[in-house]
């Protein structure tokens, strides 16, 4: 089989990664891809993720077996859509399904119509009436931009001025393009996240192992919201009742509730959840992989990922089975992310004999490999039990030398209680 994969992140490094452990698998192309992931024998392909035409174009030429879709830019833009039209087999949800993600609005409305617990919330376009509504709920509240914001349309307010200041730049400011045009305003949930991802084929869904994201920049969860900052798997303080209710009750309802609105959902589906002290509850929806998630789920996969998504697109039944081995990752960051950061640095090229590396915003200046983005690089291992997948994490970012960058020391503090 030779694949193709959309994106050039951490996530994608690991989906190729794992996609190249299977013997079937001869090459695995990237596009756009990062310098960094070359290491591992992925072949990266200098074509833009929102140049439908190049991409299909070089499925062609190659003939590749079928394309992954890793980020959701592409997913809104319709991608799937475009392959599709051009005859070729593509793993993810078309431009109407990946709505579930791009517009907070359709996701909440299709978990009104499917009963899927989630925050209680109203949409609002205008910024006095979206006020007033803060003023009767009270703070802690939530004001989340409509439309794709890279994690950075949502803010956790604390107090009501917040609130208000929030509404005023995103309906007002219209700070994120024609997406802040509206907002959703939403009740605060106290509890743990966890993320809870699934391959689904229209109603057919096979839940993935959980995962915790660490959203905020810097330790003890304070600073501003990022992409996500480390990730480990398993999340021992979520029970296995919880999960397998939020299976029932959230995935599950949420596939059927696609295929019932008539825009079926073939891809992964993830749910970001809070476990409230009344169960599991929606915070978001995603159409794709969570990075970093991905890179503490996909080593735990035990069942091969190439026959999973070939399966899936033959509509026939998957194998999904996991190790019971914990994985744990640390994300690299440029000082000053999710803000205006640094570039150049020179980066690690290798790593201790227990860590994997993972690239992200990476790029090659003559021999070194060197930052070009927010989160560079994430360090990984996989041990019998979480405590030990830390430590020889840690272990191994303690020898590197990272200039103008930053990790969380804290990653996992929540499952070491
Ligand atoms: P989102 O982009 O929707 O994932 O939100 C980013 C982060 O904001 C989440 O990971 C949570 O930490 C926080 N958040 C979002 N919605 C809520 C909510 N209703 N209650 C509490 N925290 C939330
Ligand atoms: N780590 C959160 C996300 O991928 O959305």
């Amino acid at each position: 089989m030779k694949l193709f994969i959309i994106g050039g992140g951490g996530r994608e490094h690991a989906i190729a990664k794992k996609l190249l452990a299977d013997e079937k698998v001869e090459q695995v192309f990237c596009a756009p891809g990062n310098p960094g992931m070359k290491q591992d024998g992925i072949i990266t392909v200098a074509i833009a993720e929102n140049e439908h035409e190049k991409l299909i174009d070089f499925a062609k030429k190659e003939n590749v077996t079928w394309t992954f879709v890793g980020p959701e830019a592409p997913l809104q833009r319709g991608i799937v859509d475009d392959f599709q039209k051009a005859g070729l087999l593509i793993f993810g949800p078309n431009q109407k399904a990946a709505q579930i993600e791009s517009s907070k609005d359709f996701a909440k409305q299709i978990m009104v119509n499917n009963q899927i617990p989630t925050a209680a919330y109203k949409t609002f376009s205008d910024y006095q009436k979206a006020a007033a509504y803060v003023e009767e709920k009270g703070a802690p509240i939530v004001i989340k931009a409509d439309g794709l914001a890279a994690g950075k349309g949502v803010v956790v307010a604390e107090t009501i001025e917040e609130a208000l200041t929030a509404l005023a730049d995103m309906l007002e400011g219209n700070r994120f393009g024609e997406s802040g045009a509206k907002v959703v305003v939403e009740e605060f949930l106290a509890g743990e996240e966890f993320s809870l991802l699934a391959f689904v084929k229209n109603e057919e869904v096979y839940p993935m192992v959980i995962a915790q994201d660490h959203k905020r920049a810097y330790d003890g969860d304070k600073g501003p919201n990022t992409g996500g900052m480390g990730a480990y798997s398993p999340v021992p303080q979520i029970s296995d009742e919880m999960v397998t209710k939020a299976v029932k009750e959230i995935l599950e309802p949420a596939a059927y509730g696609m295929v019932k609105n008539g825009t079926p959902f073939t891809g992964i589906l993830y749910a970001g959840l809070i476990a409230t002290k009344d169960g599991a509850k929606v915070i978001e929806f995603n159409a794709r992989f969570g990075d970093p998630e991905t890179q503490v789920v996909l080593p735990r996969l035990k069942s091969s990922l190439a026959d999973i998504i070939t399966a899936l697109l033959e509509g026939t039944k998957p194998v999904v089975t996991w190790h019971d081995q914990a994985a744990f990752g640390v994300v690299v960051a440029a000082q000053g992310y999710p803000g205006d950061y640094q570039k150049g640095m020179v980066l690690p090229q290798t790593t201790t004999e227990k860590t994997e590396l993972y690239y992200a915003g990476t790029a090659k200046k003559a021999e070194n490999l060197v930052a070009a983005g927010g989160r560079i690089f994430l360090v990984a291992a996989q041990a019998s039990d979480l405590k030990t997948a830390r430590d020889e994490v840690y272990a191994a970012l303690a020898q590197m030398d990272l200039p103008q960058m930053f990790y969380r020391k804290d990653i996992g503090a929540r499952a070491f209680k």
